[in-house]
């Protein structure tokens, strides 16, 4: 029976409730707003007053039955899926979960080596064997992207036990590696297909854009809605189809590390989300992509900036470009995205989704508008017009790209002895945390990998560009194993 998209049962229950006049004997403590406080003054109490815990009628997102339920068949029809799961951790909690519901320890997993941290995590608390493919190196632009499907097709053959392959659909800057083609191959292995498509939510409800994860055949898809759907942050889908996927491992999985006490206005604003996404999505994408395409052609008549749109990444190999991201190569400028990203924030108020050495990212949704573009395009021809007549040096591109090698399985390295070293005098030893550029969180190298001079010299790029590192020790150190004390965890004692 086709499903009725105006319908959003969690949200108009939850509406329902905060109406009733219940008296709260229970949890949140706010009482639905009954405290006042400093930011009750700014948004009212309304927004408290969704803010339900879980009362009698509201279902149960660790089991749902009844408005969360319907809730969720309606999103998994959206996005074309059998079923879907409410996340109120994001994608993160996603890539979690179908990590760890796919791989027990010691299994092997394919997955591009510019995975989000989150993936990284999930073979730490899994157990997994990390298969990594090299992604595509972008010298121009100085970024990793896509998988070339050879590539996946390599690793495929040479781990023919491997129980998954994670496709980013679409990375960070929009590009797409042949999700269909790699599909159809993993499934000719009995391997499963996870997609990474926190930046791909979009995708289901237009044609001008990639194929999204289940239109390709793929059997689980993390979606962040909040990040170009329009949902509140934080808040993510699971959907999944086909025989390949066992449910209860999956429900049980997400139910380990999703919170008992789920926010109701996450799931409600998924409820929302998918509901204006479906009736929108297909007339007012299209526009989207008009308007951006427009934008990049004016970025590109100013002095020093170039757009770069999808004619540049398909020359790149990639399989396909999201439309709807702009990339602004600045560095001709002899400017870092750094600078620009500082200076779009403080002198115009603008702020962008993310900077690299070379570029800055404006990622756009249905709720971006033509003044926004303009007052973008403005800002850049006026940053061009005070910079380009100093003649700067352009950045120079990063010569090398090395990923670092594997000593031990990131579990492994995570459990061992360990000690803290300068960095610098870290060459050759065995990493025991991930080191990260943020955004976008990918890590430069990860537990169990070995530190080489390359990836000091990248690290110290990276630091001279601008860029925010992050690592769980204290800036200039790094968590190392202890190779001495090391002898007696036995890796054949550990899971
Ligand atoms: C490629 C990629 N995957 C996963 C995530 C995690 O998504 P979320 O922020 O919804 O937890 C991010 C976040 O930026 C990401 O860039």
């Amino acid at each position: 029976m086709e499903k009725d998209h105006n319908l959003t049962p969690f949200y108009t229950k939850l509406k329902a409730y905060a109406d009733s006049g219940a008296i709260c004997h229970d949890v949140p403590g706010h009482k639905l707003g009954q405290i006042d406080n400093d930011m009750m003054d700014y948004t009212g109490k309304q927004i408290f007053k969704l803010d339900a815990n879980a009362p009698r009628g509201m279902d149960n997102l660790n089991r749902p039955q009844g408005v969360i339920l319907e809730a969720t068949e309606l999103m998994a029809d959206a996005f074309g899926a059998e079923k879907s799961y409410f996340l109120t951790g994001g994608t993160t909690m996603g890539i979690l979960s179908m990590i760890m519901s796919t791989c027990r320890a010691k299994e092997k997993i394919i997955l591009p080596r510019n995975v989000h941290k989150s993936a990284i995590n999930a073979l730490i608390l899994s157990g997994a064997v990390p298969i990594f493919v090299k992604p595509y190196i972008d010298q121009e632009l100085g970024i990793a992207n896509h998988m070339d499907y050879e590539e996946v097709k390599k690793a495929i053959i040479e781990n023919p036990d491997a129980m998954g392959v994670l496709v980013i659909n679409p990375t960070y800057f929009g590009v797409t590696s042949d999700l269909e083609r790699i599909v159809t191959l993993a499934h000719e292995y009995d391997m499963k297909v996870l997609v990474d498509e926190a930046h791909g939510s979009h995708f289901p409800f237009s044609n001008k854009l990639p194929i999204g994860a289940m239109e390709a055949g793929a059997d689980l898809a993390s979606c962040s809605l909040h990040k170009t759907v329009g949902s509140l942050t934080q808040s993510s889908i699971l959907i999944a189809q086909g025989p390949r996927v066992d449910h209860m491992r999956l429900r049980s999985t997400i139910n380990m590390i999703q919170s008992t006490s789920p926010s109701s206005l996450l799931l409600a604003s998924l409820d929302i989300a998918r509901k204006s996404i479906y009736q929108k999505g297909p007339k007012q994408l299209p526009e989207l992509i008009d308007m951006a395409k427009k934008t990049r052609e004016q970025i590109n008549q100013i002095p020093g900036l170039k757009a770069l749109g999808k004619a540049y990444f398909l020359s790149r190999n990639a399989f396909n470009y999201d439309e709807t991201k702009i990339i602004i190569k600045v560095s001709e400028l002899g400017l870092t995205g750094f600078d620009v990203y500082k200076e779009l924030s403080d002198t115009y108020k603008i702020q962008v989704e993310l900077a690299e050495t070379h570029l800055v990212l404006a990622v756009l949704s249905i709720g971006t508008t033509q003044k926004d573009l303009d007052v973008l395009v403005e800002a850049l021809t006026k940053i061009s017009e005070t910079y380009i007549g100093m003649h700067l040096e352009p950045i120079a591109p990063k010569i090398k790209y090395s990923y670092p090698e594997a000593y031990t399985r990131p579990r492994e390295a995570y459990h061992a002895p360990k000690k803290y070293m300068p960095i610098a005098q870290a060459v050759d030893e065995i990493a025991a945390e991930s080191i990260m550029i943020y955004p976008p969180g990918i890590p430069i190298v990860i537990p169990g990998e070995i530190i080489s001079q390359d990836i000091l010299d990248d690290l110290e790029f990276y630091q001279r560009s601008g860029s925010v590192i992050l690592s769980d020790t204290e800036s200039g150190y790094i968590k190392i194993i202890d190779k001495e004390y090391w002898m007696k965890w036995s890796e054949d004692e550990d899971e």
